[in-house]
């Protein structure tokens, strides 16, 4: 596929990217949505849109406050231009609140508030089902940088800082997220999206979510929360 005469680069399970030029690329927001590793599949109507209009907001939002981004511009309903990086092959998860696979492993109830926010790695592999990783195994395969390692940190706790005093305005709980991250000129900075399909919300009150669980649980009309979310943050 070629959008708008650019060449694809890459096919992800929720996006495509196209090489607009040597140091841009075009992020494509598709409606696909999987859930448990590609197992459960849809292409549902509208979500695309929906995510990209949420990402370019925090995308827009972090910079302001300091966190370099890949994002460069908006293009259409669909898209947004972005620096071309080199992504670090780690998945960099942040918790606020126990949810998800964290429940699983460790055997504990959903929705306690952990004493601290923790971040967790993960390989990025489908193969291997993103298995996750601890620090030192990162520096031993020398997959980055300490210095980078450090860096990816830092800034995963303040954008969790950041969106969690955002969010709890429109009384929303950030209870995790995953971020990516890539490097561009010796340069970090935080690429892909930051959306409700890789995000957790919970209303304040009723703990409802306004995140894909509606999806992967089945619990929900996902267009109808997600749009939900863009109402609360005021898009
Ligand atoms: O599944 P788990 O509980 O580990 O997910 C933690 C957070 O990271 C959730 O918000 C989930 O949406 C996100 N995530 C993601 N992509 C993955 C794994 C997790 O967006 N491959």
């Amino acid at each position: 596929m070629s959008f708008h005469g650019l060449k694809m680069l890459y096919e992800g399970k929720a996006k495509k990217i196209f090489e607009k030029s040597k140091d841009e690329v075009v992020i494509y927001f598709k409606d696909d949505v999987t859930a448990f590793n590609g197992e459960k599949k849809d292409s549902i109507s509208g979500k695309g849109k929906i995510n990209k209009k949420i990402s370019v907001f925090f995308f827009k939002i972090l910079e302001e406050k300091g966190v370099p981004t890949q994002f460069i511009k908006d293009l259409d309903e669909t898209s947004f231009v972005a620096r071309k990086l080199d992504i670090i092959p780690l998945e960099v998860i942040v918790r606020n609140y126990t949810a998800g696979s964290f429940c699983k492993r460790y055997g504990v109830k959903k929705g306690i508030k952990l004493k601290e926010p923790i971040v967790e790695f993960s390989l990025k592999d489908d193969e291997l089902g993103d298995p996750m990783i601890c620090k030192n195994v990162i520096l031993s395969l020398e997959l980055v940088d300490g210095d980078i390692l450090e860096k990816i940190e830092h800034y995963a706790r303040k954008i969790n800082e950041i969106l969690t005093r955002l969010l709890s305005q429109s009384n929303i709980i950030l209870v995790d997220f995953k971020l990516e991250f890539g490097v561009k000129d010796g340069n970090i900075y935080l690429a892909d999206e930051i959306s409700p399909d890789t995000c957790r919300f919970w209303d304040k009150n009723t703990m409802e979510s306004l995140d894909k669980d509606v999806y992967r649980e089945e619990t929900g009309d996902l267009v109808e929360r997600y749009s939900e979310f863009l109402r609360r943050i005021g898009l």
